[in-house]
């Protein structure tokens, strides 16, 4: 691969499946380097699979801080020890502030399992399947200090079938979701896809609608 590598830490606090998506595609032809896993949860499943692979793991727990401004200083310290260029949220489940989202303006990305801005939030499967939808998916965004609301670029379709249940969506949607970080992970390691005043260009050009990742063969 002749193309540099850009360098990158994951956040995560649970399974990790996409972080493994991220590894396995790191590992082949992406050019990331992913430098550490941070997990705020020491049993998150996530971080056998950073040892797996020879990556550098560390835990904060958060319950261990007085505040979340303390946790945050101590998370931002631990990142900059890294010294990425992208911070990865992968199913990092904690809340942030709009001080440590500008931190990484730009530079930070997240996967949220439905089709912003629809769903922000929790149980987005359930409330899609009650809201009688059917299309559901997943959203790469940049971070910004609304939970699940900054820019998206990238997104997974993935039709609703009528005998779904939430844990049979969210599962296919998951499955899509292994393929749509490292497509995105891609566009910003090219440097195709960027964010510039709050908005994202591709190519250098405003991105009208978010890009859609073709559906799997
Ligand atoms: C994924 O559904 C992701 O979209 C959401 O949290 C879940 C994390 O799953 N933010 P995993 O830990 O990557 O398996």
């Amino acid at each position: 691969m002749s193309q540099p590598r850009v360098s990158a830490v994951v956040l995560i606090s649970g399974s990790g499946s996409n972080l493994q998506a991220l590894l396995d595609t790191a590992a082949s032809d992406l050019p990331l380097e992913i430098r550490a896993v941070i997990s705020n949860r020491a049993d998150a499943y996530g971080l056998e699979r950073a040892a797996e692979a020879c990556v550098p793991s560390r835990v904060l727990d958060h319950t261990r801080f007085p505040d979340r401004e303390t946790f945050e200083a101590a998370l931002a310290e631990l990142i900059d020890g890294f010294e990425p260029e992208l911070v990865l949220l992968a199913g990092f489940m904690r809340i942030l502030t709009p001080e440590f989202v500008a931190r990484y303006s730009g530079r930070m990305v997240n996967i949220h399992p439905a089709l912003l801005p629809a769903y922000p939030g929790l149980h987005t499967h359930r409330r899609c399947l009650e809201a009688g939808d059917t299309e559901h998916g997943a959203s790469i965004h940049f971070v910004t200090a609304e939970v699940d609301g900054g820019p998206v670029f990238l997104q997974v379709r993935v039709a609703v079938d009528e005998d779904d249940d939430a844990d049979s969506l969210a599962a296919r949607v998951l499955t899509q979701e292994h393929r749509l970080y490292p497509a995105a992970v891609r566009l910003l390691c090219e440097g195709r896809v960027r964010l510039h005043d709050g908005r994202v260009l591709l190519d250098g050009q405003p991105l009208a609608q978010p890009l859609q990742l073709e559906p799997a063969n």
